[in-house]
């Protein structure tokens, strides 16, 4: 029997034809810091969407999903990062777009800790997480604190959690964060975050 907390992502693009990219915010954050990279991945990176701009900032870019999507990264690995969680030394930059909200938030706070424990000293961390501020997808089921379970629309199925902005700084202590800004329309308020492991 399947279990009802587990989204299947292999549709998500189909049912969510217009999902927003969000290279605007990505955009000023990498041309902000300034820097070219040597080795980056996309945890995350469904279908490369967000590709073309990290190939601006980076030689190589390696790219990690539960699904094959098949996209056009240097690398790509394929797992579940509650399980199989990627091996992160090796880069200096480390993006990931629209994945950790849609856990529950202390798994997701586990992940994002990780995730910075993973990293060298001076490797640079992008990612975005739902804003406290975005009700569209609080009208779903609770499921556990300040986390919901989507029971209509495209999104039925997924679970999308959200941080208030001192959660984020408090929660990350060995991310010294350099940028931390609040973009996008209703259901799609996100927290956009930078920084570099210290
Ligand atoms: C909302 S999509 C964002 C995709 C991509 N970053 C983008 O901006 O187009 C979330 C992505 O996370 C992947 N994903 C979901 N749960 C995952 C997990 N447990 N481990 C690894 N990837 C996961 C999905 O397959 C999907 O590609």
């Amino acid at each position: 029997m399947s279990n009802p907390l587990e989204y299947d992502w292999q549709s998500f693009y189909q049912l969510n034809s217009d999902y927003q990219t969000h290279q605007k915010e990505y955009e000023s954050l990498l041309s902000t810091l300034d820097k070219f990279y040597n080795h980056s991945i996309d945890i995350g990176c469904g279908k490369g969407r967000h590709l073309s701009l990290l190939s601006k900032y980076s030689k190589i870019i390696d790219g990690y999903d539960l699904v094959d999507y098949d996209t056009s990264v240097n690398h790509f690995y394929k797992g579940d990062i509650r399980h199989s969680f990627p091996e992160l030394s090796t880069y200096d930059l480390v993006f990931s777009n629209g994945l950790f909200h849609h856990f529950e938030k202390k798994t997701a706070n586990d992940l994002i800790v990780r995730m910075i424990d993973s990293v060298q000293d001076g490797t640079t961390i992008i990612f975005n997480l739902h804003s406290k501020k975005d009700s569209k997808f609080r009208q779903g089921l609770k499921i556990s604190k300040d986390s919901y379970l989507c029971e209509s629309g495209n999104e039925s199925g997924q679970i999308h959690c959200f941080w208030g902005k001192n959660e984020i700084i408090q929660s990350f202590k060995n991310l010294k964060i350099q940028y931390l800004f609040e973009s996008g329309k209703e259901g799609y308020k996100c927290w956009y975050v930078a920084g570099v492991k210290v």
